[in-house]
């Protein structure tokens, strides 16, 4: 995106800030809370009066900082011999130090006090089906079987293993098991298809792809390893895939590439040693989408794993021994990464595993969850809580909620309708809610409130200690308030994203150019927001075209080129509508190829064509039929011009455009 692109984007949001800036509530944790946090003991210790206070002393002193956390929250087989070295864009953290993540949230454990701790309690989406509640140390044995499994298949350290699975315990055990013996996991969200299980198996090279036959979705078995058939077909570097019976689904086998997992690892010893990685070996890639088509692989590290999802879930989600926390994420997105797996694992903590949807068999599901197990801390998404504000406030009244004492939000802005809604009906109107903005990239949260933090529904609060997370102009300029701005961190942090899997290039490009001539080494975030008056962040979206539907990023591009993989489709463009739920819908606006015809069977077609190539998750609501798209002279879609027109708002200036009449014909959308 171009700085004037930036610009024209920060004007068109100028309206929403006015309107968010208004916000005056506030709303303070309760005090017993606030004293008793984990952060206040930190700060007490540190002495430290205030949160203000030792926020901007830990951004200053962010290595310092830093420093103490790895040694706080991490065992090192070896320790390091420099905290970081940062030649921009590149940081290496914890330099010299040997750990491995799976030590410190599995096997650390395992061997201590917690080992009969349940790690997590797995609650399976069938109610006829036993909940399963399994220990560190049943934790460990199943993650040393599976790392001897893998090792008998011939992995080796640096191989890419794909993990292409629903929630069940199996999905940790293998990513665990995986960093164990030093093996690279690229997890693939299950709600992707065939197609989109195959681009990032293709990149990532991988050696192993984990599956199930199937998994549990309302009430009904659904096969999965089908698409894994369809997607390894074409990629010479699988060797072997290994399918946990999850479903009891009659699938093929393939003789001499597939094996059950139960087979695999019914005669493996349950010790494995432990791989002593380099904090800065690779741990996982994990695709994510970006403004082209081609997902981007994420690389992160063993050393800032370690340290960050751990330090971030006892600090801001005060997670306590006797807390059963609940993070309704799927493991394959970065939030189920972190805050599944990594974090509470390395906490030692309890959490809820649920393998299904919130609303099977009916809408109390997830309230009977935390009734039941007397969740203490839980962590969703805006979509989430919208959903349950249109099923009503009568499911929620139905259940015990006295558990609960914080909550949290992630994903996508929450608008102060929905936080209410969610400290109200889920928190009691007693439970401060937990705004966490972060991305894939960043590993851990960013700017995010803490137990002790006043809240203004709709804000992330500040940044967290140790970051120095600001707004800023085109020229590196911190924004006044009110004013609009690219959030950006100004200084490196253990969990940062290390590279592009095989595309330095655009690892360059994408985050660090924008400011590199004015002040190299700013890592550009690709979200707008703005500040109040008090210092609050507002988060007002992505500047790029990537989509958040329900919480799931996914690449205008992306769906675009599955658009055009369809015999009668010549061009496509894709948008994201505003919807009350959803945040966003996918709404395509396509141009057919000479001689196609128009109609509406043609359109629910090519809305399955998406769905079919790249999964659920990108399936275009709505379908429109054009004879053109407005485009730049370079011929590049302009989406932001489609978009404003489609929705009735102002197009601003189209004259530089190759075929500004192109705009009168996109239709207002409904
Ligand atoms: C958006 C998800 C507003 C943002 C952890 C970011 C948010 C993108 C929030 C990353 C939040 C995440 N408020 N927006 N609390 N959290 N986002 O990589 O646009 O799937 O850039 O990581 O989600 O999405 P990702």
């Amino acid at each position: 995106m171009t700085v004037e692109e930036c610009h024209k984007m920060a004007e068109e949001k100028a309206a929403t800030t006015a309107v968010l800036l208004e916000e005056t509530r506030v709303f303070h944790p309760p005090k017993e809370l606030a004293e008793n946090s984990n952060v206040m003991q930190w700060m007490k210790k540190k002495g430290f009066t205030s949160e203000r206070e030792m926020r901007a002393w830990t951004g200053q002193h962010y290595i310092e900082f830093w420093d103490e956390m790895a040694k706080t929250y991490a065992d090192w087989f070896e320790p390091y011999a420099q905290i970081l070295e940062w030649k921009p864009p590149y940081a290496r953290w914890f330099v010299g130090g040997k750990c491995n993540v799976a030590y410190n949230a599995v096997d650390r454990h395992a061997k201590g006090a917690k080992k009969d701790k349940v790690a997590y309690i797995f609650v399976p989406e069938p109610t006829d089906q036993q909940v399963r509640k399994i220990t560190y140390l049943d934790l460990y044995k199943a993650v040393n079987k599976f790392a001897n499994g893998l090792k008998s298949l011939g992995v080796k350290k640096g191989d890419r293993v794909s993990i292409y699975m629903p929630m069940i315990p199996e999905t940790p055990i293998a990513m665990l098991a995986c960093a164990k013996i030093g093996a690279i996991h690229s997890v693939v969200f299950s709600g992707f298809s065939a197609g989109g299980l195959q681009s990032r198996v293709l990149d990532a090279e991988a050696k192993v792809v984990v599956t199930t036959d199937g998994f549990y979705r309302r009430g009904k078995p659904l096969p999965l390893k089908p698409n894994v058939d369809e997607a390894v077909q074409n990629a010479p570097s699988v060797e072997k895939v290994v399918v946990v019976k999850r479903a009891g689904l009659d699938v093929p086998m393939k003789e001499g590439r597939d094996i059950w997992y139960h087979e695999l690892v019914a005669n493996q010893p349950d010790e494995c040693e432990t791989e002593k990685m380099d904090s800065e070996d690779r741990l996982f890639i994990l695709y994510t989408s970006g403004t082209t088509g081609k997902p981007k692989g994420i690389e992160h590290v063993h050393g800032g794993y370690c340290v960050t999802p751990a330090q971030t879930t006892h600090w801001v989600f005060d997670l306590k021994d006797d807390d059963v926390w609940w993070c309704t994420a799927d493991v394959g997105w970065i939030t189920g990464h972190s805050y599944v797996v990594y974090g509470p694992l390395c906490l030692g903590a309890t959490s809820i595993l649920y393998e299904g949807a919130p609303d099977y068999p009916d809408f109390g599901r997830w309230f009977s969850i935390i009734q039941e197990h007397k969740v203490s801390v839980f962590y969703t998404a805006p979509t989430a809580i919208r959903m349950f504000m249109k099923a009503g406030e009568q499911w929620p009244q139905k259940y015990d909620l006295s558990s609960l004492r914080l909550l949290g939000s992630v994903g996508e802005p929450i608008n102060p309708e929905a936080w209410i809604w969610y400290r109200k009906y889920f928190g009691s109107d007693r439970c401060p809610i937990m705004d966490t903005w972060w991305q894939t990239e960043t590993g851990c949260f960013v700017v995010s409130p803490l137990p002790i933090t006043p809240l203004k529904p709709g804000s992330p609060t500040f940044p967290l200690p140790g970051f120095n997370t600001d707004i800023y102009d085109e020229d590196a300029n911190p924004v006044p308030p009110g004013q609009g701005g690219n959030i950006v961190n100004p200084t490196p942090w253990p969990s940062m994203l290390r590279a592009f899997y095989k595309d330095p290039e655009r690892y360059m490009k994408e985050y660090w150019q924008m400011y590199w001539d004015i002040r190299p080494g700013v890592y550009l975030a690709g979200d707008k927001a703005t500040r109040d008056k008090d210092g609050y962040f507002f988060i007002q979206g992505r500047i790029d075209d990537v989509l958040k539907v329900a919480g799931h990023r996914i690449s205008n591009a992306e769906v675009e080129s599955a658009l055009v993989s369809h015999p009668a489709v010549a061009e496509a463009a894709v948008i994201g509508k505003p919807d009350e739920v959803k945040g966003e819908v996918i709404v395509a606006f396509v141009i057919l190829r000479e001689g196609v015809k128009e109609s509406e069977d043609l359109k629910k077609e090519l809305a399955k064509h998406v769905r079919s190539v790249l999964g659920p998750v990108a399936y275009p609501e709505i379908v429109y039929f054009v004879k053109d798209v407005p485009k730049t002279r370079s011929g590049k879609i302009m989406r932001r011009v489609i978009k404003a027109k489609a929705l009735g708002n102002p197009v601003g200036d189209i004259s530089a455009l190759a075929n500004p009449e192109a705009v009168d014909a996109i239709p207002l959308i409904k």
